[in-house]
């Protein structure tokens, strides 16, 4: 079988444009955790079915496979900061944050394009992450413009026309 360099890899991945989310839970002694993702991705309408990646070496990845809920925040456009900020690992990364209860009681932003609320629904393997798949169960809608990570970049969708498919 052949294997591909890591390197390659991860270039032909920062051509695939790709959500920026914050996804976060408590546990059951009442810590908040949460972390930047761009691994997320609906997965099915019946049941309604997402995916979000935790990295297997992330200090929150316990907190999340073992989590009976998950709130996922997708990103507007203008919250490069706070994705950067819960990217950073090893800091307090709800310390000035905008960060208050919503669906279900989790940690969530309030400008976030879109919010969704999930019940833990299964955890797969995917070699050096886990896949926690999430039952949504509440959802909740801004609508602003959302973040885009693109080429290790964050931008923003291009306000050219929407293409047409050809005949
Ligand atoms: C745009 C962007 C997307 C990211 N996507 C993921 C992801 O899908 N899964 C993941 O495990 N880490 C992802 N990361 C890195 C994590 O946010 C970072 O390693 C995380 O803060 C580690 O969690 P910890 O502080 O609990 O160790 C991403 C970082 C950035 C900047």
């Amino acid at each position: 079988m052949p294997t591909v360099d890591p390197a390659d890899f991860t270039r032909a991945m920062a051509h695939v444009p790709a959500p920026v989310t914050i996804v976060t839970t408590v546990d059951p002694s009442g810590r908040r955790w949460g972390f930047t993702a761009s691994s997320f991705s609906s997965l099915s309408l019946d049941p309604t079915l997402v995916l979000v990646c935790p990295a297997k070496s992330a200090s929150c990845h316990e907190a999340f496979v073992t989590a009976d809920r998950f709130l996922v925040n997708v990103l507007a456009a203008g919250q490069a900061g706070v994705a950067a900020g819960f990217a950073r690992s090893g800091t307090d990364k709800f310390a000035g944050s905008s960060m208050e209860p919503c669906e279900l009681g989790l940690p969530g932003l309030p400008d976030a394009t879109a919010r969704l609320a999930c019940a833990l629904h299964d955890v797969l393997d995917g070699g050096d992450h886990s896949i926690l798949v999430g039952r949504v169960q509440q959802v909740s809608v801004g609508g602003a413009d959302p973040l885009v990570y693109y080429n290790r970049l964050f931008t923003r969708p291009a306000g050219s026309p929407a293409l047409a498919a050809p005949a």
